[in-house]
């Protein structure tokens, strides 16, 4: 009798296979059966699974240091890492923290917008995620499975609407969506009183719903009038998962903040918070820090992931697949209408229907049958995203569309 597993079962899993390699778009399981990955392991694996290049840097940056903790002593990929992520992000970002995980950059940026500020309290956004520690779970509200038995949680955290997109008038759902905020200072904590904001460009968790430009003007405009630190969450958007190299650069808004973790270094586990400048200076030196941060085989990672998804035509490919990819998803709709929405920018797509069940039984058939892995979404596990690796072909996105399409008639 097989001695039962030692490890936690807490995890929930979106597949049940175990995986021996994983190249390009395609994860390969220990009995040699090839994958299409369409989750792209949840995001971060931007340049496919074990990228030549990511996969060399790594490599070589072992053979020369595993770990040099930047509390002790600096090496020679930290100043050219912080160059290229200034290269790549919106004006006005011009310094650079690195640390190892979302959780941990999110919780950075909060650090920093409240010692600077000196101002106690944050606002997030209905239906946001953020992170599962306990102040990124305080700042969550994708789902209450996230947070069931693990409160009290950190106070200081507010949320306010973010506007529904399913509501034929989304003039006014923003409209309305902004109210909400005004009243929150009014009725809940004082504007004078909130460090930051902490908005992300496509609200990834909820069912990836680009936020509405007029609602990201409106946050931008109450930041600045209120003395408030605007925060972008670049985790799950950034890295040229939409088309462009931040979600962000759609619109006109400069970010105090912005926290980039999954795409950045292809998997290897990194996160980098970019500053502007007059912030990061007055960041009491040596209040914060971790033995991890700035790994150097994670830095190696992500210059290696930087150049090649700044090699020239990258992002192209990432808006000629996307738009391959929801023209034909948008063709389907014909087919059966309990496909209701589908949206997104760049690779990062959503498909909803009208019932959770429906849902899982398509993503069961698109990996049982054709084994091409996808994965649901939202609050209400209504929708399925589609975010393969960006280097993902024309004909993988044919693939993965006719999977899709089997699995909506076998399951209808
Ligand atoms: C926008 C956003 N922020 C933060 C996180 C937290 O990332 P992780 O699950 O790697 O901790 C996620 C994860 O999905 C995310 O989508």
């Amino acid at each position: 009798m097989a001695s039962p597993s030692r490890l936690s079962h807490v995890w929930s899993r979106v597949t049940d296979l175990q995986v021996a390699r994983g190249h390009g778009c395609y994860v390969v399981d220990t009995d040699g059966h090839e994958y299409l990955d369409f989750t792209a392991g949840i995001a971060p694996a931007t340049t496919g699974h074990s990228h030549p290049r990511v996969v060399k840097a790594i490599a070589d940056q072992a053979e020369r240091c595993v770990h040099a903790p930047n509390n002790v002593y600096t090496h020679d990929l930290l100043e050219p890492l912080a160059d290229r992520l200034a290269e790549i992000t919106p004006d006005g970002i011009e310094s650079f923290f690195f640390t190892t995980s979302a959780d941990e950059v999110i919780e950075s940026a909060v650090k920093v917008a409240r010692q600077t500020t000196a101002r106690p309290n944050i606002v997030v956004f209905d239906g946001a995620f953020h992170g599962r520690t306990h102040l990124t779970m305080a700042m969550s509200t994708s789902r209450a499975l996230d947070r069931e038995g693990y409160g009290p949680l950190p106070g200081g955290v507010y949320v306010a609407p973010f506007p529904d997109p399913h509501t034929s008038d989304q003039e006014s759902e923003v409209s309305r969506a902004l109210r909400g905020l005004d009243r929150l200072f009014l009725t809940q904590t004082p504007a004078s009183e909130v460090a930051a904001i902490v908005l992300e460009p496509v609200i990834a968790e909820r069912g990836y719903i680009p936020t509405p430009a007029a609602f990201i003007a409106g946050v931008a405009e109450r930041c600045r009038n209120h003395g408030i630190l605007l925060i972008v969450d670049e985790v799950q958007s950034g890295f040229g998962r939409t088309g462009k190299m931040f979600a962000i650069e759609s619109h006109d808004v400069q970010p105090d903040l912005m926290c980039m973790a999954k795409g950045i270094a292809s998997g290897f586990p990194f996160a980098a918070l970019g500053l502007r400048r007059e912030i990061d200076e007055r960041w009491a030196p040596g209040s914060h820090g971790g033995s991890f941060d700035g790994n150097p085989m994670a830095c190696a990672a992500a210059l290696a992931t930087i150049d090649v998804i700044t090699e020239p035509g990258f992002l192209d490919n990432v808006v000629a697949r996307g738009t391959q990819l929801t023209d034909a998803l948008r063709n389907l709709q014909q087919l059966d209408n309990a496909l209701q929405y589908v949206r997104g920018r760049g690779l990062m797509v959503a498909t909803e229907f009208d019932g959770p069940d429906r849902t899982a039984a398509i993503v069961d058939h698109c990996l049982r049958e054709h084994r091409v892995i996808l994965m649901r979404a939202g609050t209400r596990k209504r929708t399925i995203r589609w975010m393969p690796p960006l280097i993902v072909s024309s004909s993988q996105i044919d693939d993965a569309v006719s999977a899709f399409t089997d699995a909506i008639r076998h399951t209808g």
